[in-house]
């Protein structure tokens, strides 16, 4: 079996408890991705890191290399992505703490570099996207919670916005009018690219606050208090789903 690839996100510098062997520097057609690829073993099972923004969290969600990323982790052999994604929740299942598997998307970005079928590096194409997430890596995730008595929500439309400016509470409320269960900034292009190199890829959304206008207080105060726990929590899924 390949090394699981895991795109660590923006409350995710390493992987707790991740032995690492070596790294490697990928440059791509692309230009560089976000940081070296960090292979090693994760509960005994084989495992590539790649930290979304970058080593020491400097890269703005806008500002990613997103299709670098995805070219060199399939590159380094990966044909399975566990994306992770700090999210604000706005479904009331999603409070700060939650874990969301969402079986959908609604891409609110733009000017991304969105696909590596531009007719400039390869010809056009137009990919299926319809669901954008590997449903049978979905699948496997909901089981691993199922096993280890972990609550998660296995299903939910991931809204991704531009960034990095978080939203307007009028924003959020036509996000739920549109069936949003959670809000995040990274999630596009990074599933559609995915998708195009015949990558299997699924996200865990790690709820880390109330999306703006539903929660009470500071959204940043409810992130530093929250984020450890979700993070914490994601771990004991990683592991069930790494022992499957
Ligand atoms: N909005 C957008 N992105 C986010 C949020 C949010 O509330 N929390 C974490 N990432």
């Amino acid at each position: 079996m390949s090394a699981l690839g895991i795109i660590g996100s923006s409350s995710m510098d390493d992987l707790p408890g991740f032995k690492q062997s070596r790294a490697s520097n990928e440059s791509t057609p692309y230009g560089d991705p976000s940081s070296r690829l960090a292979h090693g073993q994760l509960y005994g099972k084989p495992v590539i890191f790649l930290a979304r923004h970058g080593d020491g969290q400097s890269i703005a969600p806008h500002l990613i290399n997103y299709r670098a990323n995805l070219w060199a982790l399939q590159y380094a052999g990966v044909e399975r992505v566990l994306a992770v994604n700090a999210v604000g929740g706005i479904g009331e299942r999603c409070v700060s703490g939650s874990l969301v598997i969402p079986d959908d998307l609604i891409d609110y970005t733009h000017g991304r570099e969105q696909t590596f079928f531009d007719g400039a590096g390869q010809d056009l194409r137009h990919v299926e996207f319809s669901p954008p997430y590997d449903e049978e890596l979905r699948q496997r995730l909901c089981a691993a919670s199922s096993a280890a008595r972990i609550g998660i929500i296995p299903d939910g439309i991931h809204g991704v916005v531009q960034g990095p400016r978080l939203e307007t509470a009028a924003e959020i409320k036509r996000l739920k009018r549109d069936g949003c269960a959670i809000v995040g900034m990274t999630g596009m292009p990074e599933a559609v690219l995915a998708r195009e190199i015949g990558v299997a890829y699924a996200c865990c959304g790690i709820v880390v606050n109330q999306a703006a206008g539903i929660g009470s207080g500071s959204i940043h105060m409810e992130i530093e208090a929250t984020k450890a726990e979700g993070i914490a929590v994601f771990m004991q899924l990683l592991r069930q789903f790494l022992a499957g």
